[in-house]
């Protein structure tokens, strides 16, 4: 990284891009001190690369190879030339349905992080809104953490809680989450950008916590 203004962000998935525009726009603002230097989605239709590409901004597909939930070989080595040639400092998971592990977490150590629908270690895995909403539990919310060789298990950054109403539907909560969630990402991307945060083993320390942030 060669200071607060050149750090270039990647941001990797696979939906709508929800979280892609609320960091997308955090970095125009100035709320992150940094730029979108690639969007990947393996994913060729998806919402994340019609919005980046409404920005300017460079948009990648990703051909994921013969696999369901990770990407083969030639695709992860395609991923690690790709995000090296945009010198990308952080690599930002919003909603990217492929499982990455070794080569990739060995080239993007410790600069990896990931959002994810529930308050974990609770409901890790796919849906997680759902299977709150079938557990009963009465809060869930949403965690940014850094992504390790598990799935949904590396060290907490941040947590947002939200409250399950009994009127709710998946989608209502869904829907709720992910409110919670575009105001999250941002002040961790901000947080990471600004070298706010250290982890030690599996707990993660903030310098400045953002204002009002519940980490
Ligand atoms: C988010 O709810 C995120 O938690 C999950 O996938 C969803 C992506 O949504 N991992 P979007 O594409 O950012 O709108």
């Amino acid at each position: 990284m060669n200071g607060a203004d050149s750090v270039r962000l990647a941001v990797l998935g696979s939906g709508k891009g929800s979280n892609f525009v609320a960091i997308a726009e955090a970095c125009k603002t100035g709320q992150i001190p940094a730029r979108i230097a690639l969007v990947v989605s393996d994913v060729s239709e998806a919402g994340i690369l019609a919005r980046a590409r409404e920005r300017q901004l460079s948009a990648f597909n990703l051909s994921p190879g013969k696999f369901r939930t990770k990407l083969d070989e030639t695709a992860e080595e395609e991923l690690i030339g790709q995000l090296q040639k945009a010198r990308v400092d952080f690599v930002l998971l919003a909603g990217f349905m492929r499982i990455l592990k070794g080569k990739f977490l060995k080239v993007f150590e410790g600069r990896v992080v990931n959002i994810h629908p529930s308050l974990l270690p609770a409901f890790p895995g796919l849906e997680a809104w759902k299977q709150a909403l079938d557990y009963g539990v009465k809060v869930t919310g949403c965690t940014v953490h850094f992504v390790d060789q598990g799935v949904d298990t590396g060290p907490i950054i941040a947590q947002r809680t939200v409250p399950v109403l009994e009127e709710d539907t998946a989608i209502s909560l869904h829907e709720r989450i992910q409110r919670k969630e575009q105001e999250l990402y941002p002040q961790v991307v901000r947080g990471l950008v600004r070298g706010d945060i250290r982890v030690s083993g599996r707990t993660t320390y903030w310098k400045n916590a953002p204002p009002g942030a519940e980490v």
